[in-house]
């Protein structure tokens, strides 16, 4: 390891706050696919594994850590094959389907709506539910939510208090389907505009005091056509217009490339290809200004994350990935960039919870263990619903490798409610530190505590195990020292993602 020669400079507006960042830009999916709901979360009330009514207790422990502000549910693809009165009721008597989309294997239904708001209260966090567009009709998602959110004598409302749940619960979040233009239906943009205007008609928060925020099925990746149909046609009737792009190591959806045995062309790889995340809002963004100039209408980001070959022996419709250091990486990396759009963006959910691509979380029968994307969800957290502080950092070395290169260096910065400014930093060379010098401007020269860590690890390609949980874990980093005048310097080692905080 080397470090590089001369010490990075970098500045934090703390004078200029700029906005907020909204803590939903660290929300998450957890659908009907493979094992992130059944064994992942949902064990079941008579399983031998701990549960609180069902819910896994040491997964629900481990993400009560997180702060996870919105959860999104039942999917992704299976969105559009759900059909929600098929999981309410006792649940010997509840309907088995098929899960078309994600293996033909069976779902019992066990897990449905009472359980996803159970879990949803659990952790404390707001409910985004994906309505079905692709096969379901108008009236079922106008009754999935008088089920879920009203408080009169209807017999859906009779019949949810007969299920268990007498006061309604409160839906922030509403998707009119999922990645309508393939598995929720294949639809051209100009027909799913009008179905989109059609269904969102219906779906009405019961409760006065609360307005459901009403999400439209947006563009895959670069699909600027589908952005432009949609704002045209459908804008006033929407809050959010969801866009979903996934960074696959060849950018070949029928051999994605492994998550394991990493090697440095693998490695920068994948932060280029996590960077394009930046130009996709960018342009997506331009043509939303041009219908909305004022940016009432969000782009929301609710399918994000590294996707890879499926681990070798597994089922392969059930997405099953180990998560390495570089996935730490590239989960901060995409964070800073949706704190940069937070005046558009305002929720990312990455996909997805537990056991599925870029997750937070892995489990195998009673054990678990915790990604490296996890504890960067974690330490990141401050962030959450902060005050924006721009940055400058010069010079910004350029990491290369071969004929790929990208900035070293990634920083963000944010102030706490309690004043304390968070600031975390990405380097994603893995051969070199860097020495930073921050010049802490005079109100937050009187800083009384400073402290920092460290998500590191030994090589491109470590990760966790069952057997080995801890070789990616955060910890204290060097300490950073402050000058008489007021001069804060640390030391970024290589292929690390860093949290200071200076309150
Ligand atoms: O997250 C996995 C799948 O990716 C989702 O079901 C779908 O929406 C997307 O294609």
């Amino acid at each position: 390891m080397t470090t590089s020669a001369a010490p990075l400079h970098l500045s934090i507006a703390t004078n200029s706050p700029s906005g907020r960042i909204p803590r939903e830009l660290y929300g998450h999916c957890a659908e009907h696919l493979g094992r992130c709901i059944y064994e992942g979360i949902w064990v079941g009330e008579d399983s031998e594994i701990p549960n609180q009514r069902g819910l896994r207790t040491d997964v629900l422990n481990a993400l009560k850590q997180l702060s996870i502000p919105v959860l999104r549910w039942p999917g992704g693809c299976f969105a559009d094959e759900y059909h929600w009165r098929d999981g309410i009721g006792p649940r010997a008597d509840r309907r088995a389907m098929i899960n078309n989309h994600w293996g033909g294997v069976i779902d019992s239904n066990q897990f449905g709506t009472h359980e996803f708001m159970n879990l949803v209260e659990a952790l404390g966090c707001d409910a985004y539910i994906a309505g079905n567009v692709g096969s379901g009709s108008v009236r079922e998602m106008q009754e999935w939510v008088e089920y879920l959110t009203a408080d009169v004598d209807s017999t859906l409302v009779q019949e949810r208090r007969a299920n268990g749940r007498e006061a309604p619960w409160s839906v922030h979040y509403f998707g009119v389907g999922n990645e309508n233009w393939a598995c929720g239906g294949n639809m051209r943009p100009e027909y799913y505009a009008d179905e989109y205007r059609r269904y969102q008609t219906y779906v009405r928060h019961h409760d006065p005091e609360h307005k459901i925020f009403r999400i439209a099925c947006g563009p895959n990746q670069d699909d600027y056509r589908w952005t432009e149909v949609l704002m045209e046609r459908a804008a006033e009737h929407m809050d959010g217009l969801s866009m979903h792009y996934y960074c696959l190591p060849t950018g070949d959806w029928q051999n994605k490339g492994a998550a394991t045995n990493v090697d440095e062309a693998d490695w920068i790889g994948m932060f280029v290809r996590a960077a394009r995340m930046d130009e996709l809002i960018a342009k997506h963004s331009a043509i939303m200004d041009r219908f909305d100039p004022k940016k009432r209408v969000a782009l929301i980001v609710d399918e994000w994350g590294a996707w890879y070959d499926v681990e070798p022996g597994t089922n392969p419709r059930f997405l099953y990935q180990q998560n390495r250091l570089r996935d730490a990486l590239i989960a901060a990396q995409h964070l800073h960039i949706f704190h940069h759009y937070r005046d558009r963006v305002r929720m990312a959910n990455i996909a997805q919870t537990v056991n599925v691509l870029q997750a937070m979380i892995l489990t195998d029968g009673p054990r678990m263990v915790c990604t490296p994307t996890y504890h960067v969800f974690e330490m990141l957290q401050v962030h959450q619903d902060a005050t924006f502080l721009p940055i400058e950092l010069s010079p910004i070395p350029e990491y290369i490798h071969a004929d790929q290169s990208i900035p070293a260096v990634d920083a963000s910065a944010s102030q706490a409610g309690d004043g304390t400014v968070n600031l975390s930093l990405i380097n994603f060379d893995p051969a070199n530190g860097h020495d930073l010098k921050l010049q802490l401007p005079a109100e937050a020269f009187a800083a009384r505590s400073i402290s920092s860590r460290v998500l590191t690890a030994d090589a491109m390609d470590a990760h966790n195990t069952f057997d080995a949980p801890a070789r990616v874990v955060p910890t204290t980093g060097d300490p950073a020292s402050i000058t008489a005048d007021g001069t804060l310097r640390f030391h970024l080692p290589a292929k690390s993602v860093a949290l200071l905080s200076i309150s």
